[in-house]
C-alpha cells in the first residue's frame, strides 16, 4: 500500500519538476537569447569592423555614446558584442523598444547582417 502511494507521488512530482525547470528556463532566457529556431540566411561571414561598427556608429552611437542616459553605450566591439542581443532585438522591435528611437526601422538587409554576425559567433573581425 505504502509502496503504491510512493510510486504515484513520485510519478506526479517528475512532470511538475520538469515543467518548473522548463518555465524557469524560458523566463530567464526570454530577453537575453536570440531565438534561432529559423537560422538567418547568411551567405557571407559578416565583418564587425567593415559592417557592424560603421552601421552602429551612423545609426546608434549619436544617442548611445559614452555617458548617455539610455543605459546602453554602443561605441566599440566590447560594448556592442556584450549587448548584441539587445541591439538586434531593438532593431527588430522585438522584446525591446524599436531602435533607432522613433523609427523607422532600418532595412531588413541591415538587420539581417546583425543577425548573421551574432549567429556566426560575434567575431571581432
Ligand atoms: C535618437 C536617439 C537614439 C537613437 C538614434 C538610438 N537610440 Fe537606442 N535608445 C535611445 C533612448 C533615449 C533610449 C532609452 C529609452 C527609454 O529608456 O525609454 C534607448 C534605448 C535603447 C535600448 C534599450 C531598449 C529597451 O527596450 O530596453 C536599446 C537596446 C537601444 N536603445 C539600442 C539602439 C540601437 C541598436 C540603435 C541603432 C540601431 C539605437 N538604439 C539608436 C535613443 C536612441
Amino acid at each position: 500500500m505504502i509502496r503504491m502511494i510512493n510510486a504515484s507521488f513520485v510519478g506526479l512530482l517528475k512532470p511538475i519538476g520538469i515543467l518548473l525547470m522548463v518555465s524557469f528556463w524560458m523566463v530567464s532566457c526570454a530577453k537575453e537569447k536570440v531565438n534561432y529556431s529559423q537560422p538567418p540566411n547568411c551567405p557571407d561571414t559578416v565583418s564587425f569592423n567593415a559592417v557592424i561598427l560603421p552601421m552602429v556608429q551612423s545609426n546608434c552611437t549619436g544617442c548611445h555614446g559614452s555617458g548617455n542616459g539610455t543605459g546602453y553605450t554602443l561605441t566599440n566591439y566590447a560594448n556592442i558584442s556584450s549587448h548584441a542581443d539587445a541591439v538586434l532585438g531593438s532593431m527588430r522591435g522585438s522584446g525591446y523598444q524599436l531602435m533607432p528611437q522613433g523609427g523607422p526601422a532600418l532595412p531588413d538587409s541591415v538587420i539581417q547582417k546583425v543577425a548573421c554576425w551574432i549567429y556566426q559567433g560575434k567575431l571581432n573581425n
